[in-house]
């Protein structure tokens, strides 16, 4: 392959920016994984169908499988790595824990962006609107139920807030 074909990015990553030598089709996820050395970030089935790869994108929660490094320049990319801030875990996280929302653990971090994600945008009210909201991202263990309950008591404690 020759390094013609390889763009000069910079990938701002939690907060960091990352300068790359990258060729054009290297996708978001396996630039994380493979090039930035955050792993976090899971390969499940690297053609859009299972969200363990999802990340936050300027807030979004987005499919790292299915998007391309060169395109997230000049965006602020969120791993899962940059979720607990100060130390401090995300709500979200802490309520995973709290409702022993993961197994193997391996769904995880793509469960707790896509949480955050949903949070964000702030339209699923109901149980089943965020079941529906987070169909995206699937669990093999059975822990749906326990994810669903996390994601529903930070809503609750949002809304008394
Ligand atoms: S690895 Fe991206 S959706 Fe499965
Ligand atoms: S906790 Fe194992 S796949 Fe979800």
């Amino acid at each position: 392959m020759s390094n013609s074909e390889k763009k000069s990015i910079t990938l701002n990553v939690n907060g960091e920016n990352h300068d790359l030598e990258i060729l054009p089709w290297v996708s978001l996820l396996d630039a994380l994984r493979e090039r930035i050395h955050l792993t976090g970030t899971k390969k499940g089935c690297d053609h859009g169908q299972c969200g363990a790869c999802t990340v936050l994108v300027d807030g979004k929660r987005v499919l790292s499988c299915l998007s391309l490094a060169v395109m997230k320049e000049g965006t602020e990319i969120k791993t899962i790595e940059g979720i607990a801030e100060n130390g401090k875990l995300h709500p979200i996280q802490q309520a995973f824990i709290d409702h022993d929302a993961f197994q193997c653990g391996y769904c995880t971090p793509g469960q707790i962006c896509s949480a955050v994600g949903l949070l964000n945008e702030n339209k699923a009210e109901t149980r089943e609107e965020v079941q529906d909201l987070m169909s995206g991202n699937l669990c093999r263990c059975g822990a749906n139920r326990g994810i669903i309950d996390a994601v529903m008591s930070v809503k609750q404690a949002m809304s008394y807030e």
